[in-house]
């Protein structure tokens, strides 16, 4: 049993957690994450019950706010992002623990002030000294936050109680940035007390991939190279970079999404059966698909990059990056970017995983798709079956949440035709509970202190090992190749796959 969770039965998991008293200090309250996902999903974890009552937020930022400024605020971003609806009394509660503390990350009197604000949290609210302090902050800033955080005592507790520090991504920019930055957050807290965010592991569907492969016998003889032909996991989106210029810019498809969110989703598609599902099994089978993950030796000919050019989305004329507000027409930051890479161990030898994402592509659309090698040998007339193309089991991340298996049938009529069908499960249809937002599901286990979703430094440095080299090619070449807001991608991606023979899917 959690020592946080005393309402915790071990003995059934279906019971609610609830977090035991608590609160959270959050660095970077005027940014877009915080606004649009972190405060929404703490008021909605409040209205669904599972905030302890005097959970206490308190705000940093170098505005000029009052409590209730940093009130309408929260206020606001609830209004407007919350996925539960508003319920004044579950507001008027959990506002009342609302602070505020205005100053600089270098200002040691406002760090003397939050910590005064935390002690009487404790007092006032029964916080009972456990604090979380979320970085939604640039990474170039944590170090001076965290070291604020030692020097001002923020970071010490007392036996039985706890202070965690929860990181967003980027976890640096490459490994060695990476490993710069663990070292700053490992001199002030322990490894188990830092919690990293890749809310990709927080969406149901994600952590279904677990439940589908290991809770059933079907799928687990046919998941080895004996059967599967390639794996595609496909991130798409159809918005653009939107006002985050400068986060985006420099950064690039490739070290925001692939480095974190879909090797993470190869990992636990490629990943071994963990003896138990706790953080360290699960970080032990995943951290084996990435050490044993491996580039073709061809960048050139297996990797593919765009930038996209103006173009149509929702009906509307869009511009292309370049001519977006905040970026350089010179710039060489990707908004697309595919790789492939082959996981070295007997049951992948020779299987291909396909990894793209980008930005102002045809659809939003998150997937999965396990393809299957042809049937050795089909009986029927070649006319029977030129429809036929490969089974596939596609699991849908986001959006309709589910999974779609393809295989061929007989199309109804006297002569022998099979064409492909699909079967299909879909969340909506067989469940009733709506799933929650990945970061309710992070936020409650961060407070909790239950780690099996938060990726571990080991993850982090064996993905940037990955990515490196593909980097470095890329930066190698310049500008990368224009692609039409709108469409799939550059003609190099779907060059990229049809000299393996094969074709992206177009979800
Ligand atoms: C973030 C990326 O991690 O994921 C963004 O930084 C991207 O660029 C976002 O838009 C997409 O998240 P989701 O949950 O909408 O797929």
């Amino acid at each position: 049993m959690s020592p946080t969770n005393p309402l915790r039965d071990p003995q059934d998991r279906r019971l609610p957690r609830i977090a035991g008293p608590c609160g959270m200090v959050l660095f970077g309250v005027t940014g877009d994450l915080s606004r649009k996902k972190i405060m929404p999903a703490i008021y909605d974890l409040a209205n669904r019950g599972l905030l302890p009552p005097g959970f206490s937020l308190v705000g940093f930022a170098r505005r000029d706010w009052a409590d209730q400024d940093f009130a309408q605020i929260v206020h606001d971003a609830v209004r407007e992002h919350a996925r539960t609806p508003f319920r004044e009394e579950v507001w008027n509660q959990l506002s009342e623990g609302f602070r505020f503390v205005s100053g600089d990350f270098d200002d040691d009197m406002a760090f003397d002030q939050l910590r005064r604000t935390v002690e009487e949290l404790d007092q006032l609210r029964g916080t009972n000294g456990n604090m979380a302090f979320y970085l939604a902050i640039p990474p170039g800033f944590f170090g001076t936050v965290v070291g604020q955080l030692k020097e001002h005592g923020l970071a010490d507790h007392r036996e039985g109680q706890w202070r965690r520090v929860v990181v967003e991504k980027p976890f640096g920019h490459d490994l060695e940035s990476a490993r710069e930055l663990n070292d700053i957050l490992g001199n002030v807290f322990p490894s188990g007390s830092i919690f990293r965010i890749d809310h990709y592991l927080g969406k149901e569907t994600v952590q279904n991939i677990l439940a589908m492969r290991f809770a059933n016998n079907m799928f687990e003889p046919i998941w080895n190279s004996n059967y599967v032909d390639h794996v595609q996991i496909t991130m798409a989106e159809d918005i653009g970079i939107g006002g985050r210029a400068g986060y985006y810019d420099g950064i690039g498809a490739a070290r925001d999404v692939i480095q974190n969110h879909l090797l993470q989703l190869m990992a636990l598609v490629a990943m071994e059966e963990p003896i138990a599902f706790d953080a360290e099994s699960l970080r032990i089978e995943k951290q084996k698909v990435l050490a044993s993950t491996m580039l073709p030796k061809r960048l050139d000919l297996t990797t593919a990059r765009g930038q996209y050019a103006p173009g149509w989305a929702g009906g509307e004329k869009v511009n292309g990056f370049l001519e977006e507000e905040g970026i350089k027409p010179t710039s060489t930051t990707e908004t697309y970017a595919a790789i492939t890479v082959h996981c070295d161990t007997r049951r992948w030898a020779g299987v291909p995983f396909y990894l793209r994402t980008g930005k102002r592509l045809g659809r939003r659309v998150t997937e999965v798709a396990v393809v299957f090698k042809r049937a050795p040998h089909l009986p029927f007339s070649q006319t029977a079956t030129e429809d036929l193309t490969q089974n596939a089991l596609v699991i849908r991340v986001q959006p309709d949440e589910g999974m779609t298996m393809r295989f061929g049938s007989k199309v109804p009529g006297t002569a022998m035709e099979i064409r492909d069908v699909n079967m299909d499960f879909a969340y909506g249809g067989s469940f009733t509970e709506a799933s929650a937002e990945a970061y309710e599901r992070l936020i409650l286990d961060v407070l909790l202190g239950d780690p099996p979703l938060f990726p571990r430094h080991e993850e982090v440095e064996l993905s940037w090992k990955i990515l490196d080299p593909v980097l470095d090619h890329w930066a190698k070449k310049g500008k990368p190749e224009q692609y039409d807001s709108g469409t799939w991608g550059p003609a190099s991606a779907d060059a990229m796959l049809a000299r393996d023979g094969r074709t992206w899917r177009r979800p």
